[in-house]
């Protein structure tokens, strides 16, 4: 059996990984800051509930010993992130953009990756056939973002790109360390969640399935990629 602890996953993509993940006879941990929704997320799905929130050290050192306890972990889904929408939707513009804009998209999405990573590396370390897989995006790909006809280069935001492409940087660093534990930064496509005020293309489901697909990645599998459900992507 195979136990998966996912962050942020009492809705989005998260909650949908955790969903397809039972399905294949994963036992989930449902990690959620708000313990309400994360109770509710959990029970609606049969997975465990586990308060976490990626910004605190307390709780992911309190989950990750609430886990161990339990058996250990096998695969880790850094899944939880923000995207810092205005009202109405708007992406701050880089002349309105301050450090404490950045410095807040960081705290989850980057320092959050870090802290849970390394409470977690040591169960991981324990698992037979480790796997981490970190929720990067197609914004996070220099090449995309410099491309004048790919389709991220319209993207006007500062802060969410910089978080994704340090997530890609901090996959390509821990995967190289840790060559017993299959490493991976996964691009979702344009999803319709909380995240972009539902003006994502995909459904959850469609988001999901490569997720999914990297959460069970054999032992002799990739380590250190970033991958999208078309394959490979351009850092
Ligand atoms: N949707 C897309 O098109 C897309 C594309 C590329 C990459 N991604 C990435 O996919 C991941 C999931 O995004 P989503 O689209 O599913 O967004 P979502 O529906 O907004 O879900 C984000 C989840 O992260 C949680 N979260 C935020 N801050 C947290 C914290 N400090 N501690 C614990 N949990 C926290 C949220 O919890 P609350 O409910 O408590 O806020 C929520 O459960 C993110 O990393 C995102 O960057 C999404």
């Amino acid at each position: 059996m195979t136990t998966t602890l996912i962050t942020g996953a009492n809705k989005g993509l998260g909650k949908e990984t955790a969903r397809q993940l039972i399905a294949a006879d994963h036992t989930v941990y449902l990690g959620a800051r708000d313990e309400g929704r994360g109770r509710a997320a959990a029970d609606e799905l049969g997975a465990r509930f586990v308060r976490l929130d990626v910004t605190d050290d307390a709780s992911v050192d309190a989950a990750a010993a609430v886990i161990d306890a339990a058996g250990g972990l096998d695969v880790l889904i850094n899944n939880a992130g923000i995207e810092g929408r205005l009202p109405g939707n708007g992406i701050l513009a880089p002349a309105d953009t301050t450090a404490d804009d950045v410095r807040a998209m960081f705290e989850t999405n980057v320092f959050g990756v870090v802290r849970v990573t390394h409470a977690f590396l040591p169960l991981l370390e324990q698992s037979a056939a480790p796997v981490i897989v970190n929720l990067s995006s197609g914004l996070a790909s220099l090449t995309g973002l410099s491309t004048p006809d790919s389709p991220t280069h319209f993207y006007p935001g500062v802060a969410y790109p910089t978080s994704k492409a340090a997530v890609n940087a901090i996959t390509i660093q821990f995967a190289k360390a840790y060559p017993g534990i299959r490493i991976n930064a996964v691009e979702p496509g344009f999803t319709n969640t909380d995240l972009n005020g539902g003006t994502g293309i995909q459904t959850v489901e469609q988001g999901a399935a490569i997720i999914v697909r990297m959460a069970q990645t054999p032992q002799d599998g990739p380590t250190g990629t970033f991958v999208s459900a078309h394959g490979a992507l351009p850092w």
